[in-house]
């Protein structure tokens, strides 16, 4: 299919997904507004209907919880096609919630919106401003272990089940987590999904968030699982930057912000494993690493980091599949190409690889996965994410994310090379 009517289709899953002021992942499977995948979706409307992309923003912001923190999940309307839903996560938000966060993204994207269009998006950008500095105001003051972010669930890495976790979640015992119904796994084939073990342990950790009110204290003493993540700190260092960006725009005192980069770019050497020779996620409270290339690793570049240390990793990962970049190295014995955060190639993964290979100047790099992602796309549709070997698409269809990376960045239409 040429380039031109793969745009038309792209397009067509960002308004088919559109649910009124933000946008549903996929119908069935994820019914509710996403926050990485809801800053995404933005990006993918700014190059259509710039209008459009920043109300997803600012309904995505509208969720914000007094401490600063933005959830992962915003429950617009019930759905009972999805668990756990806000009865189980309890959130005290202004919107139902869960009360967890996600990789921002966002800040990222809006300066990209805004960058579309500056004096139009004026007002919109310095009243989302303020929001912004507040939620990565509670990153840095809840999150932050030796200068790297961590996560407090897998759902908030945003890479589920990804083995990075593996030994934090050996550690918890999820003991009265009862009987529920999940309902994944109803719309998509099981072996591409988290298995019940991962299951009862996401589940343990929500009924305990829900337990202590949410209350960022007592989580950060009581809770078993928490893990310096390469996503989380290398996504937070990037928007940091578009933050500090927009805020000099504005005329706004960057220091604080600055302030903060630093410490990220100290923390991220917390995450290099010595042993493995590449960035990874380290398990805070047993204080040991994951051991684990995955594509969170190649973030680095995304960060803002000139790190020549990761590139004969990505050239090795590169060389051992078909349709780069997987989510685990496939010499792991963990690997599964088709199971979610344990194998597969995910196009907005690739997306944040590839514009960190640019800005490090690595540009033949950036490119060729610019346009090998492209392939992808073209030849096996807009799924939430593909077999490495094989491009066969996995998870969910028509997905909301795929279709923006595909509009802002994959397509020939997007480019700049
Ligand atoms: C899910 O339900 O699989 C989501 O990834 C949780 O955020």
């Amino acid at each position: 299919m040429d380039h031109i009517s793969l745009d038309r289709q792209a397009r067509a899953i960002l308004t088919g997904n559109d649910r009124g002021g933000y946008t549903v992942p996929t119908a069935g499977l994820y019914p509710y507004q996403w926050n990485w995948d809801s800053a995404f979706a933005a990006w993918g409307f700014a190059q259509f209907d710039v209008e459009r992309a920043w109300t997803e923003v600012e309904t995505l912001i509208a969720g914000q919880w007094d401490s600063g923190m933005v959830p992962h999940i915003l429950f617009h309307q019930p759905d009972p096609g999805y668990f756990p839903g806000p009865d189980v996560w309890g959130g005290t938000g202004p919107i139902p919630s869960s009360g967890i966060s996600q990789p921002p993204v966002a800040a990222t994207f809006i300066r990209a919106i805004w960058e579309q269009d500056r004096a139009a998006g004026a007002a919109r950008a310095r009243a989302l401003y303020p929001k912004l500095v507040k939620w990565h105001q509670w990153f840095m003051d809840w999150r932050v272990e030796n200068g790297a972010v961590c996560i407090t669930h897998p759902w908030e890495a945003g890479r589920d089940n990804a083995p990075d976790w593996d030994g934090a979640m050996a550690g918890i015992d999820p003991v009265g987590v009862g009987d529920y119904t999940r309902r994944d796994t109803a719309h998509v084939d099981a072996a591409m999904r988290p298995t019940k073990y991962d299951y009862d342990r996401y589940i343990w950790l929500v009924q305990m968030g829900r337990r202590l009110g949410w209350d960022d204290a007592a989580l950060k003493a009581q809770n078993p699982f928490r893990v310096a993540d390469p996503t989380m700190t290398f996504i937070l260092m990037r928007a940091h930057r578009d933050l500090a960006e927009m805020g000099r725009t504005l005329g706004e005192d960057v220091g604080r912000i600055e302030a903060w980069i630093a410490t990220l770019e100290r923390g991220a050497e917390a995450l290099w494993n010595p042993d493995l020779g590449a960035y990874d996620a380290l398990d805070v409270k047993a204080q040991k690493f994951a051991g684990c290339v995955s594509n969170a690793s190649f973030l680095c570049w995304y960060g803002g980091l000139d790190d020549d240390r990761m590139r004969p990793q990505i050239a090795r990962v590169w060389n051992a599949v078909r349709y780069p970049v997987p989510s685990l190295e496939p010499a792991s014995d963990r690997f599964d190409a088709k199971r979610y955060w344990r194998g597969p190639t995910w196009a907005i993964m690739n997306a944040l690889i590839s514009l960190g290979l640019r800005d490090q100047g690595l540009t033949a790099e950036a490119a060729r996965l610019r346009r090998d992602t492209a392939t992808l796309i073209a030849e096996h549709g807009f799924a939430e994410y593909f077999d490495p070997h094989t491009g066969a698409p996995a998870g969910g269809g028509t997905f909301t994310w795929t279709a923006a990376v595909w509009l802002a960045w994959a397509s020939p239409s997007a480019g700049d090379d």
